[in-house]
């Protein structure tokens, strides 16, 4: 059993000195995350004052994680914020206080009856989901100043990039001897390898994110969809016959495995032929074929992504990550499971499969109320639907702030290049200015100075890789 649960259990159960005394000696444990978890343990039983100044102790004591008061406040603020923000937009869904100041459980409403089953178990998925808000809040912020789309220069400059990286974004990687002939997979990547980032943080103003669920064919978005600067879409997700309820834009498209092996049918739902695709596994010779012979001359990329854990694994959770890395705002449409849905169905074909709809959902959900997204669906048409309670941007910032710390992705402040992990000189000498007049992405670029972020996956070790300019 967890620890913290343990001690959770007995503070709020047993107050006696022997029970206190583990829990102090529980406190051996240096790591941030542990302290703060005690500590909410205790605050539950001896009110919050006397923890925030044992914890103001236990942080000297413990040396430079330099988690302040004013911190914990920051916390506790953002997640009181959000439990009404979930409460006032989550159509029946609830946010509890998890373990800790940074966890919290989402909660479908108990009449809810789920109807996935894990295919491997057999077994029902589940009405409840924990959060780290914490993490939420820092990484979502660390995506939103990066680039999602994969570049030479990246691989050229992670540490063994070529023999450790680069191989596992080609399809049958496997058999290239880690890139030993490096010609050979510089081959393979050339025509989804650009050298330096295509887009730049902001780049776009307001950009709409449409899933294929079939809950697009109770409302008619498609106008509302076309208003949008940008649109992403997915997979193999048809636009003719169904303008009137997703729209006739489409400026990006991200693909799975599945759908980027049939890239020369992809290209064909967009009768522009300008949508940018973007691969997020890998790259195959029949795609390289395609693309040369067919020709396909729509850019097509690889994303980059970063790492969100188990929670954030579908299609259009990477469609939403993307979106925050060139965007100002983004909206999503046909993602939901609202009360009362019935199945998992695509507005283009039969019900299928799907996966993890609920857990979906209430990561969405989670997103909406920490200002990310904003969510539209047939139970929310009101285009000018305000979210409630959505953190403010000075509560967002304190909690993050607090969140590098807990995380201990410490960084300084003033530091424009505080979060940077790992830091390379570009070879190029400048990158191409593509950002054209929009005054956020401009001023982005300055504040960074000419920087790019990338996020290192998690088997690279976390953290951020950062492009300075040459000179
Ligand atoms: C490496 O790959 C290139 C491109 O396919 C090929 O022309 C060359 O012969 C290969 N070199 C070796 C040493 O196999
Ligand atoms: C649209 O409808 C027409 C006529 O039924 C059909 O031939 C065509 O394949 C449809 N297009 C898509 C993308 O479903
Ligand atoms: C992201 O960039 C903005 C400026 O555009 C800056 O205020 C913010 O601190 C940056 N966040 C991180 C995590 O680097």
């Amino acid at each position: 059993m967890d620890l913290s649960a343990t001690l959770l259990q007995k503070a709020s159960t047993d107050h006696s000195e022997r029970e206190r005394g583990e829990a102090f000696s529980a406190v051996r444990s240096p790591h941030p995350m542990k302290i703060l978890r005690l500590a909410f343990a205790l605050a539950l039983a001896s009110g919050i004052t006397a923890i925030l100044i044992y914890i103001a102790g236990v942080s000297q004591s413990y040396g430079n994680n330099g988690i302040s008061e004013d911190d914990l406040r920051a916390l506790v603020s953002l997640r009181s914020d959000f439990q009404k923000c979930v409460k006032a937009n989550g159509l029946g869904l609830e946010a509890l206080a998890g373990r800790d100041y940074c966890e919290v459980v989402i909660q479908f409403p108990p009449d809810t009856l789920p109807k996935w089953r894990d295919p491997k178990t057999g077994e029902l998925e589940g009405l409840s989901f924990e959060f780290n808000l914490c993490e939420a809040v820092a990484t979502w912020e660390q995506v939103r100043n990066s680039t999602t789309i994969l570049t030479k220069e990246f691989i050229d400059a992670l540490p063994n990039g070529w023999e450790e990286y680069a191989w596992r974004r080609i399809n049958k990687g496997i058999n290239l001897n880690r890139c030993e002939n490096k010609t050979l997979c510089l081959e393979k990547l050339a025509l989804v390898l650009p050298e330096t980032p295509p887009y730049v943080p902001r780049q776009f103003g307001r950009c709409a994110v449409i899933g294929n669920s079939g809950d697009l064919l109770k409302t008619n978005f498609g106008e509302e969809i076309d208003g949008y600067d940008v649109v992403i879409r997915e997979n193999g997700a048809p636009i003719q016959n169904y303008t009137k309820y997703v729209g006739r834009k489409s400026t990006f498209r991200l693909l799975n495995r599945g759908s980027a092996k049939a890239l020369d049918k992809v290209v064909e739902l967009d009768e522009t032929r300008k949508e940018v695709l973007l691969i997020k596994t890998t790259i195959h010779d029949i795609m390289n074929k395609m693309i040369r012979e067919l020709p396909i001359h729509n850019p097509v990329y690889l994303m980059l992504g970063a790492s969100f854990g188990s929670a954030a694994k579908g299609t259009g959770l990477k469609a939403l990550e993307f979106a925050l890395s060139i965007c100002d705002s983004v909206d999503m449409y046909g993602f939901t499971v609202d009360p009362g849905y019935k199945e998992w169905t695509r507005y283009f074909s039969e019900s299928r499969q799907g996966h993890t709809p609920l857990h979906g959902r209430a990561y969405y959900q989670m997103m909406e109320c920490l200002g990310l997204i904003k969510i539209h669906s047939p139970m929310r048409v009101d285009v000018n639907r305000v979210v409630k309670w959505v953190p403010s941007r000075s509560t967002l910032h304190a909690a993050r702030i607090a969140s590098e710390k807990v995380l201990r992705r410490f960084r300084s402040e003033d530091d424009p290049l505080g979060a940077c992990t790992l830091v390379k000189k570009r070879h190029t000498s400048q990158v191409k200015s593509t950002t054209g007049p929009r005054n956020v992405a401009v001023k982005h670029q300055q504040y960074v100075k000419g920087a790019t972020m990338y996020p290192l996956e998690h088997s690279i070790g976390d953290g951020v890789l950062c492009m300075v300019p040459k000179d």
